[in-house]
C-alpha cells in the first residue's frame, strides 16, 4: 500500500507543535467552515434509544432524500439507484471490487486523488495514467490519448469532477466525448463528484449523470463530507442506473453490514440545508481561491493555475523537490513562530510520472491565515533557494 501524501509529513508537523511552533495547514482537504446550523442541532439533540445497524443499502428515508437531491441532475433517478455507504471512500472501493477482476485496468487523468492509488492496489487493479500538464491547465485529455490507453483489461474511466487536486472542471462537450470513448468500448464511466456544489466564476457543473446516451455506463461517488463540511459523519453513496452495479455493490455492503447510523441521520438533516447556506461557502471558497493563487503567483518562480472548482490548487515551485522543501519548512523554518505544511504534489501523479516540484495547497484556511501563509512561503522560499 503506498503511503498517503498528504498524512506522510505529519510527524514533522507534530514534531515543530512540540516545539511550540503554530503550524497552517494547507495540506489536507478537510475544511474549517462550519456544517449547516441545522445539522449541528440535530447532532446535538439526538433521540436515540438503540443504537443499530441499519440496512445495507442505507436507512430508506435517507436514500429517498438522496433520490430528490439528484434528481435536479437528472429526473429518472430512484432511491433504487442509490447505496449509503461509509464516505465516498468506501464508494470507491466497492465500485472498483464490482467491475474489475485482479489484473485489470482502469485508466484515469493524472494527476489523480491519491487514494486511487491506495484502493486499486489494495484489489489488484492496475491504474493507466494520462498525463495532464500545469501548462495545459490540468485540462482532460484528448479522445486518442484515452484510446491509446484501453487494452482488452480495460474495465472504466474513473474522473474527479471537479478535480482534486487540480480544481479542474471539465465541460460538457468533453464529457460527451468520454461518452462516446464508453459507449465505443463498452466501458464504465465513474465520475468521484463530490465537489460538485463547490464551483466558480459563475461556470456550471456538468455531472455525468446527465449523459442519458450512456446513463447504464455512468457511475458517481459521492459524500457528505465536503458538501457540508461533513468529513467525521463518514457519509457518501454510490449512484447508478445500472441495476446490475447496484445489485453487486449490495452484495459487498452486505460484507460490511451498514453506513454508520448517526452519519446516516445527521446526512438525513443535510438534506434540508438552505441554498444560502451554499452560496456563502461557496462565496467564502472562491474569495480565498482569488487571493491565493494572485498572492501565489506574485511570488517569483511560482506558476498556478486559477482553478475553476473544489478547494486546492496545484502549484508549481522554483525548487527541484518540493517534498524535502516541505519537508524542512516544518523542521526548520518559521516566520514570526508559524509555518505552513502543504502537500507534495508527487503523490498525486501517478509512480512513473516524476513531477517533483509541485505541491497541491488546499484553500481551507481563512483569509486572515491564507495571507500570513503566502508570506510564509514566500520567505522560506528565499530562505531556502539562498
Ligand atoms: C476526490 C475525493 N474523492 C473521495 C474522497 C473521500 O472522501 P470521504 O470518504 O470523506 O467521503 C475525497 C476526500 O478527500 C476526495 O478528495
Amino acid at each position: 500500500m503506498p503511503e498517503s501524501p498528504i498524512r506522510k509529513l505529519v510527524p514533522y508537523s507534530e514534531q515543530a507543535k512540540k516545539k511550540g511552533i503554530n503550524v497552517l495547514h494547507l495540506n489536507i482537504g478537510q475544511p474549517d467552515i462550519l456544517p449547516p446550523e441545522n445539522v449541528i442541532k440535530k447532532i446535538n439533540n439526538f433521540q436515540i434509544n438503540e443504537v443499530q445497524y441499519s440496512h445495507s443499502a442505507g436507512i430508506e428515508l435517507y436514500r429517498k432524500g438522496l433520490s430528490k437531491y439528484y434528481q435536479s441532475i437528472s429526473q429518472d433517478i430512484s432511491h433504487e439507484d442509490i447505496l449509503v455507504t461509509t464516505g465516498g471512500s468506501e464508494a470507491l472501493s466497492i465500485i472498483l471490487n464490482c467491475i474489475c477482476d485482479p489484473g485489470d485496468e482502469i485508466i484515469i487523468p493524472d494527476p489523480y486523488y491519491a487514494n486511487y492509488n491506495g484502493f486499486s492496489n489494495a484489489s489488484n487493479i492496475e491504474i493507466k495514467a494520462i498525463t495532464c500538464t500545469i501548462e495545459n491547465q490540468f485540462k482532460l485529455p484528448s479522445t486518442k490519448e484515452f484510446e491509446e490507453k484501453i487494452t482488452d483489461k480495460t474495465k472504466a474511466i474513473l474522473i474527479c469532477n471537479p478535480g482534486n487536486p487540480t480544481g479542474a472542471l471539465y465541460s460538457l462537450p468533453e464529457l460527451k466525448e468520454l461518452a462516446k470513448i464508453v459507449k465505443k468500448y463498452n466501458l464504465f464511466l465513474i465520475a468521484d463528484e463530490v465537489y460538485r456544489e463547490f464551483i466558480y466564476d459563475k461556470c456550471v457543473h456538468h455531472s455525468v449523470l446527465t449523459l442519458d446516451d450512456v446513463i447504464e455506463n455512468v457511475i458517481i461517488i459521492d459524500s457528505v463530507s465536503k458538501r457540508y463540511s461533513m468529513c467525521g459523519a463518514r457519509i457518501g453513496c454510490i449512484v447508478s442506473r445500472n441495476k446490475q452495479i447496484i445489485n453487486t455493490a449490495l452484495k459487498f455492503s452486505q460484507a460490511r453490514l451498514s453506513p454508520p447510523i448517526f452519519g446516516q441521520l445527521a446526512a438525513i438533516e443535510a438534506l434540508n440545508t438552505k441554498k444560502d447556506y451554499f452560496n456563502n461557502v461557496i462565496k467564502e471558497y472562491s474569495k480565498r481561491r482569488d487571493i491565493l493563487v494572485e498572492g501565489l503567483n506574485k511570488i517569483p518562480g511560482i506558476k498556478c493555475p486559477m482553478p475553476k472548482g473544489a478547494f486546492y490548487c496545484i502549484a508549481e515551485l522554483p525548487v527541484k523537490n518540493t517534498e524535502l522543501f516541505c519537508r524542512w519548512l516544518l523542521k526548520e523554518f518559521h516566520l514570526d513562530n508559524t509555518t505552513i505544511m502543504l502537500a507534495p504534489a508527487s503523490g498525486f501523479y501517478s509512480p512513473s510520472n516524476n513531477v517533483n516540484n509541485q505541491v497541491r495547497i488546499a484553500y481551507v484556511l481563512e483569509v486572515k491565515k491564507l495571507k500570513i501563509a503566502i508570506e510564509i512561503l514566500k520567505k522560506g522560499l528565499e530562505k531556502y533557494n539562498n
